[in-house]
């Protein structure tokens, strides 16, 4: 008889989400009346810009015709989006990374869950708390992570990295040693960022203890303030330690789209193998490439047009976060976040716990945001609003929240 993979069967419930989505949905059937909104995953609503809709239809045009069509595309990537990467991303940051250390994919959300695969199973990972469940449910699916402690909401092969108020919000280097450590940055939930001088810190140790650094930048196009890196290879030695991610769904509105990419410079190696090789050869048999017509959309970012439009995109997301930041505040709420990233993350007042808030919103206000512990037992308490909404929903959700 067929057994199934055991490691699944240690995830606890169901994803964070779909939990949300099973709340909002009763609570919607019980009140048709109620205008809910919904200010809790982490989706964009506004519609792709005239740039890029006109790269899809050229694109499309050139499938319809046999001297233009395309097949399967390059396993890595096409070189025309290698190479603006290269130059946009990279180049003109003075970060040095070559079109050949970039691997096109469809999103960050399968780059941050399939580059485990690459690691020996006996890797200890390191995950800050609160965290972007993927990286641990991953690791959970490939038997990574140990048993799951449910008194403590935690896994027993896992180093936690308490991200709290403390340490406004950034993880400090663990006691025990890591294999893996993954970074996100600003950081999806809590919106935290870390100054070039503290991200330094963790290359280096990284680099001292013969670790990785998977770092996700999926909100780089958030960060405002300067001394605020953009990319980890703006630190000296991250291309002997670190892979980094990256998204086009949150800068330019590809959530439906789906396009993503991961670097992984030549010069990381363990025991004389490069990681390089071994992602190319993972991609080069479990992916077939993203699609000509999205990689043309992806290459159209990069046109000073597309540059120009992406950036007035992420202003209206960043509207939405100032009038959610400075209303809760003039509210009396303590709120972090919101400055260089797209959500806000808030204390829950009266010490109710994350998922009581989430009812009082939902069934007092009809806002939709996502609770803390969701995330970790260090989100405990704490509560994460996105920017991503409408301009007019995002005020209305917050004059709602204000007048309780
Ligand atoms: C930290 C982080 N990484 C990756 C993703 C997923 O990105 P993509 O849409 O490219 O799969 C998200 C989406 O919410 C995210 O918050």
């Amino acid at each position: 008889m067929v057994k199934v993979c055991d490691d699944y069967l240690k995830l606890p419930g169901s994803y964070l989400f779909s939990t949300i989505g099973k709340k909002v949905n009763e609570f919607s059937v019980a009140n048709p009346d109620k205008k809910i909104i919904r200010l809790g995953i982490g989706d964009v609503t506004r519609p792709l810009t005239p740039t890029i809709i006109k790269a899809l239809h050229d694109a499309v045009d050139e499938m319809a015709v046999a001297e233009t069509f395309r097949g399967y595309a390059p396993d890595l990537g096409y070189d025309f989006l290698r190479s603006a990467i290269a130059k946009n991303d990279y180049a003109d940051r003075g970060c040095d990374i070559k079109d050949d250390e970039i691997f096109v994919s469809d999103g960050a959300k399968s780059d941050s869950g399939n580059i485990q695969e690459i690691f020996s199973k006996d890797c200890k990972i390191a995950v800050c708390d609160p965290v972007y469940p993927v990286y641990v449910d991953s690791n959970v699916m490939s038997g990574r992570a140990g048993s799951y402690v449910e008194k403590e909401g935690r896994f027993d092969k896992v180093i936690y990295m308490p991200c709290t108020k403390d340490t406004n919000f950034a993880p400090e280097i663990p006691d025990e040693n890591p294999d893996i450590i993954y970074l996100c940055f600003p950081n999806n939930p809590t919106g935290a960022t870390v100054p070039k001088s503290e991200l330094q810190k963790w290359v280096d140790y990284a680099n001292k203890i013969g670790a990785v650094i998977i770092y996700d930048a999926a909100y780089e196009a958030y960060i405002s303030e300067d001394d605020v890196p953009h990319s980890i290879y703006e630190c000296e030695g991250a291309r002997t330690c670190a892979i980094e991610l990256r998204s086009f769904s949150k800068n330019a509105g590809f959530t439906g789209v789906r396009l993503g990419f991961t670097v992984i410079p030549k010069d990381i190696e363990f025991d004389g193998v490069k990681l390089h090789a071994l992602w190319a050869r993972r991609h080069g048999t479990k992916y077939n490439g993203a699609p000509y017509i999205v990689q043309k959309a992806g290459e159209a970012v990069y046109s000073p047009e597309g540059k120009k439009e992406i950036r007035g995109l992420v202003d209206y997301y960043m509207r939405n976060a100032s009038y959610i930041l400075e209303g809760l505040k003039k509210a009396g709420y303590t709120v972090s976040g919101g400055v260089n990233a797209p959500y806000i993350w808030l204390k829950t007042p009266d010490k109710m716990t994350s998922w009581d808030f989430f009812d009082y919103l939902l069934n007092e206000v009809n806002v939709v945001g996502t609770p803390g512990a969701g995330f970790g037992p260090s989100g405990e308490g704490y509560f994460r609003l996105t920017a991503f909404g409408t301009y007019e929903n995002t005020v209305e959700a917050v004059d709602r929240i204000t007048k309780l």
